[in-house]
């Protein structure tokens, strides 16, 4: 855990505030590369996941935006209402599940709405290397629209391309075109709300590309059915047998038995609650796990996923 002071608030869009984090004893702060992500735990008691959208050649800082989601549970409005510059925060090390392939010969970037905030580092990271790659970078309007001007200001303006749903400007990105051409030497990289990813992600697919080659961090959990179904789980090292009820996730389950299982977003999206499986037909509920990582059924996500079959034996 690392304590830092709030130095800066911004107002970067319509929506969107940017927080810039220092150390509050003024110490260089952990290295990160693009595409990592901290956790930033707010005082109303949530734990949120934020990439992080600075150039990793930083040591001084972390910048986070945040989008005030009108569906927010309680982490982006309590950024974005109770966090104010002076305050102090307790957050994670970086980690980084949506690393950039530096030996691609080029990237293709994708970026819906807030989800330009992993995108971004990348860009600047890849344009410091010298790297061939394109931004596409699509919002609902160009007053919601964070980092215009960083990304008009930079060197790498010629290769970014704005799509706006309305308003001054609009138009809509061609996903399939883009996507059109398959070259085994070219990685594409997508983050933003689930249906965009959602879509690109298939279209892709459709198109040939190879799933090593696309990759992709989701920022709410993917709007999958939840199986609500009861169950057991068994604790291989004890032989414990914990019902699972309709109405409680794995986690609660365990915890009510004092079987604490670290957990940070709730929702399937961060990794924080992965745990073995070491028999059992598993329900995966989650966004964290590639398609190819689900289908092995030997990890599962206790804070959302379930079980298909009657019991889960549990490596715990
Ligand atoms: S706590 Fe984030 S995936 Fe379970």
């Amino acid at each position: 855990m690392i304590t830092v002071k709030v130095a800066r608030k911004v107002q970067e869009a319509e929506d969107i505030c940017t927080f810039e984090l220092v150390d509050v004893t003024g110490c260089p702060l952990p290295a990160f590369s693009a595409g990592s992500h901290i956790d930033v735990h707010i005082p109303n008691g949530l734990t949120r996941q934020y990439s992080l959208c600075n150039d990793p050649g930083e040591s001084h800082r972390y910048l986070i935006g945040v989008l005030r989601d009108p569906m927010s549970r309680g982490g982006s409005q309590g950024m974005h209402d109770s966090v104010h510059e002076g305050d102090t925060l307790h957050i994670s090390a970086p980690r980084n599940h949506f690393t950039l392939a530096h030996g691609a010969k080029r990237h293709l970037l994708l970026a819906g709405g807030i989800g330009i905030t992993p995108i971004l580092c990348m860009a600047e990271r890849l344009a410091a290397t010298g790297s061939d790659f394109d931004l596409h970078y699509c919002t609902r309007s160009k007053a919601r629209t964070a980092f215009l001007d960083r990304i008009q200001g930079s060197g790498f303006t010629h290769r970014a391309a704005f799509y706006f749903d309305d308003g001054e400007g609009a138009r809509k990105a061609d996903i399939p075109g883009l996507l059109s051409k398959v070259d085994p030497d070219t990685h594409l990289y997508v983050c933003g709300p689930s249906g965009f990813l959602e879509f690109v992600i298939a279209t892709a697919k459709s198109n040939g590309w190879n799933s090593a080659n696309i990759h992709f961090e989701y920022f709410a959990p993917a709007a999958k059915p939840q199986q609500a179904g009861a169950f057991q789980v068994k604790l291989a090292s004890s032989g414990r047998i914990i019902p699972i009820s309709a109405e409680k996730t794995v986690v609660e389950a365990l915890a009510e038995c004092g079987v604490e299982i670290p957990i940070s977003c709730e929702q399937g999206v961060c990794g924080t609650c992965l745990t073995r499986v070491l028999e059992g037909d598993i329900e995966h509920n989650d966004s964290y796990l590639t398609p190819e990582e689900q289908a092995k059924n030997d990890q599962f996500t206790p804070c959302c996923s379930r079980a298909k079959s009657s019991i889960l034996v549990l490596d715990l």
